[in-house]
Parts: C-alpha cells; structure tokens; sequence
C-alpha cells in the first residue's frame, strides 16, 4: 500500500499572509487524517515564512505521524531532537526560494549529514533524505545512515513529452537502486491530480509527500475532501 502524506505548510501560508489566527494548520491536519492522509508533513524553515515553531510542537502532540522537514542546520536539529516528530526529512533550503529547489546534496557534505542523520536517530526520530535520483546521492545517503530517501519528482511534474518520460525513467531506476541498498523510497514535490498516474510506475515507494496541490484543491472542496481524492487515485498502486 501507498501512504499519503499531506503537506500543510501553505494553510500557515495563508494564516501567515494576515499574521492572523486562521486558518490552522492543525485544523487542516485532522481533516486531511479524515480525509485518509497516513501522515502530516510540514516544513519548518529557517526564515518561519509558514509554518512556526508553535505549530511543531501542535502537530507532534496531534496528529497520529508528523515529518518534519527541516534544513540540516544546528537550530532545526535541536528543535527536532527536542520535539521528537515520527520523522525528519532533510532538505537544503536557500532563503529567496519559492519551494524547495533541488535535492540535498548529500555526496558534497556526508560528515555534516551523518552528524545530523547520528543525532536524529539517537533522539528516536526516523530520518530521510530527499534527494534528486540520482545514484551518487543514493550511495551517500546509504553511507551517511538515512533510513529513507525521498526523491525529488520536481523535475518530472515541471516537464512534459520525452523530457518527463525520461525523468520518469531515471526515477524508477533510482528507486531499484535505493532499494538494493537496503534504503525504504518516498516521493515528493510537484505531485499533482494529473501527474500522478507516471508516479504510480515508480516501484518500491512507501510515501508521497503532496502539499500545494491538495491545499489548493481544499480551498474549493474542503480538506477531508481534497485529501480523499489524492488517496483514491493512489489506491492502484502495486509497488
Ligand atoms: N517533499 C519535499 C521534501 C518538499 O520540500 C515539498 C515542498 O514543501 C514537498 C514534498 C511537497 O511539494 P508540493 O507542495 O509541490 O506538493
């Protein structure tokens, strides 16, 4: 079976365009769980431009799994190993980014990596690393002790034609090689209603990570609704 993980990181968005109260990421967390999400993802950035520190520590006591997706810095893995998420997802973060741009590049920094990958694990937490498929990145987040990878599908929901078929290729086989080296496989970034059929081909997969799309789609049916919809169209997965 395919897990859903819903990202609520632009429902903070929204409350955090007015510095109000609403709407709640916690709010929307426990509909999306009605809704058949199997986790809650929410990404607490160094500049807070969404989510805040307030809604972590909401989310852990709340919701049933909560990955959080954090930077590789000393704050955010203080913060992790304090309040203890189901999950960390590490990611690299650039302060003028829109989303997430890129994989982590774990090749480049695997001392800084383990080091925090070592703490994470030492606090309980369980640790993925997302990253482009790529297998350098696979073999280094094998060697710096990641429990998951979660590869980067940004380049394949930002294409079409020949240029996502191949994208799509390269995904599956990054999948088969994560998978030979013993590490478990999420996806995420840029999954959408209509891209998602290519991503159901990717074997090997436990999670994918959906946020911008369904938090969009909510806001014309409703969280539990929009989240349903996703879980419907990933019921056909076989691995
Ligand atoms: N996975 C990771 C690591 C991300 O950084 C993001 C974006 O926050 C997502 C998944 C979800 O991407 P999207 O919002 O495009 O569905």
């Amino acid at each position: 079976m395919l897990n859903l993980g819903v990202n609520v990181d632009h429902v903070a968005t929204v409350r955090q365009a007015r510095l109000a109260e609403s709407p709640s990421p916690l709010e929307a967390a426990a509909l999306a769980e009605a809704g058949g999400a199997w986790g809650i993802t929410a990404h607490l950035r160094e500049d807070r431009r969404h989510i805040q520190d307030h809604d972590i520590r909401e989310l852990v006591r709340q919701v049933r799994r909560l990955n959080m997706e954090m930077a590789v810095t000393e704050e955010m893995v203080r913060i992790a190993s304090e309040v203890r998420p189901h999950s960390c997802c590490l990611v690299p973060e650039k302060r003028r980014e829109l989303t997430t741009e890129g994989g982590l590049d774990v090749a480049g920094q695997q001392e800084k990596v383990r080091d925090a990958v070592t703490r994470l694990k030492a606090a309980g937490i369980v640790v993925s690393l997302f990253i482009d498929p790529d297998f350098n990145q696979l073999d280094a987040a094998a060697a710096v002790g990641g429990d998951y990878v979660e590869l980067h599908t940004g380049t394949y929901s930002n294409t079409t034609g020949t240029a996502r078929a191949a994208e799509l290729e390269r995904l599956k086989r990054a999948a088969e090689h994560a998978a030979a080296l013993g590490l478990r496989v999420n996806a995420g970034h840029g999954i959408d209603y209509r891209n998602i059929g290519g991503i159901l081909e990717i074997p090997h997969l436990c999670e994918l990570n959906i946020g911008h799309c369904i938090v969009g789609r909510a806001i014309m049916v409703g969280m539990e609704q929009a989240t349903r919809e996703m879980v419907e169209l990933m019921k056909p997965y076989r691995g």
